[in-house]
């Protein structure tokens, strides 16, 4: 491998080609397969849900597999063979952006009315070299009120060679009207597990050594977002390291993780100060700031205390379902005064550590507060 060629963002260099590919999402990768092999495709589809997760991944793979051309030219290829293939001059072509009939538009750069004006009238004609013309709309909730209404428009008459894919990350603030007309999917926050196995293969691809562990806790701090662990292997990987290990993926990272605040917490639960101290001193040692630890802390015992009132979490809650999980079990053994009070203290002392010179201290100070406080009662 080039030397170079690992400088290109692995996030663009490893886009699925196939919905084989594709790390989780079956339940969309399903339908669309199925819709796809049996040309029974929609007009128009809304991809919502958390950055990362695959959404424009998704529309591409949607744009290609109705225009792959194996199988043949036909509306309905031979069975067997699966859209997209990732291989013919049409898969290729929407790959590298250069299939004029595959447009898309990020509403997030502009608002978008001058965009839909001008695809209304571009959707007049029919596809100039595929069978569908695709329209990819990337963050929708961005338009504007004119570009909706424009948009809305096309939807009510939508010509047989068209397809509209809209993405977001922010369904709700899509008018209902729109809402209505599309097929809607929701991507779900990727399973870690199938994040540390993804990021394995790439590893794998590109030559690098990798440890299980240090794949589990890049996956575990992507928090669900494929996007999100893909950055911080780069970061590894520019980093120059033959093996990737855990010790180094911590240092990158320079996150507790939620092992050591679950630990750390359990300390403090039970009255245990020294052990905490000893727990604090060994995160300090491997290279993590205090302030770091301290809102690391504060977020872990926030999620415990919405996970023991909140029903449905991850609707909240910025972690994945194995995250959730984990907390969940853990969070049980405290009373809600106990993680009430030390998010009070957690959060006064991030407030003074802003302007004190001596973090370190008052950070073991109200350690010792806490297990105190524990003790007592
Ligand atoms: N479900 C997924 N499976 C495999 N790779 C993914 C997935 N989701 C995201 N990625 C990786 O992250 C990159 C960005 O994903 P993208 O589809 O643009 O996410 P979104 O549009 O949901 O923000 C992709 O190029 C790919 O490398
Ligand atoms: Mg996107
Ligand atoms: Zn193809």
């Amino acid at each position: 491998m080039a030397e170079n060629e690992r400088y290109i963002a692995l996030y663009r260099r490893f886009r699925p080609e196939t919905f084989d590919e594709v790390l989780g999402q079956e339940h969309v990768v399903r339908v669309l397969k199925h819709q796809i092999q049996t040309g029974s495709v929609g007009h128009a589809y809304l991809f919502s849900g958390t950055r990362g997760t695959g959404k424009t991944t998704m529309a591409r793979l949607l744009a290609k597999g109705v225009n792959c051309l194996m199988g043949g030219d036909g509306p309905v290829p031979p069975s067997g063979v699966l859209r997209p293939c990732g291989i013919c001059a049409n898969c290729i072509a929407v790959k590298n952006g250069a299939l004029v009939d595959v447009i898309e538009i990020d509403a997030a750069s502009n608002n978008g009315v001058e965009d839909v004006r001008d695809l209304r009238d571009s959707i007049i004609y029919p596809p100039a070299a595929a069978r569908k013309k695709v329209f990819i709309i990337d963050e929708v909730h961005m338009f504007s009120k004119a570009a909706f209404n424009a948009l809305l428009k096309t939807l009510e008459e939508p010509p047989e060679h068209i397809l509209f894919i809209l993405c977001t990350t922010e369904p709700g603030k899509l008018p209902q009207t729109i809402l209505s007309r599309c097929l809607k999917f929701d991507f779900r926050r990727v399973p870690m597990a199938r994040i540390a196995e993804g990021i394995a293969g790439i590893c794998a691809k590109i030559g690098i050594a990798i440890t299980d562990d240090a794949a589990a806790l890049i996956a575990a701090n992507a928090d669900g977002s494929v996007r999100d662990g893909l950055s911080i292997l780069e970061q590894c990987v520019q980093a120059g390291e033959q093996t990737i290990t855990r010790e180094f993926v911590l240092e990158i990272v320079g996150s507790p993780g939620d092992e050591s605040i679950a630990e750390l917490t359990g300390h403090v639960a039970s009255g245990d100060a020294a052990a905490a101290l000893v727990r604090l001193d060994a995160m300090l040692a491997d290279g993590m700031d205090e302030k770091r630890i301290m809102d690391d802390w504060i977020e872990w015992l926030r999620s415990a205390l919405l996970i023991k009132f909140v029903a449905d979490p991850e609707r909240i809650l910025n972690r994945s379902a194995e995250n959730i999980a984990a907390i969940a079990k853990q969070g049980a053994a405290y009373e809600t005064a106990f993680i009430n009070e030390a998010i009070y203290t957690l959060a006064k002392l991030r407030n003074e550590a802003r302007w004190s010179s001596s973090v370190r201290i008052l950070f073991e100070m109200a350690i010792i507060e806490m297990s105190e406080r524990k003790k007592d009662n």
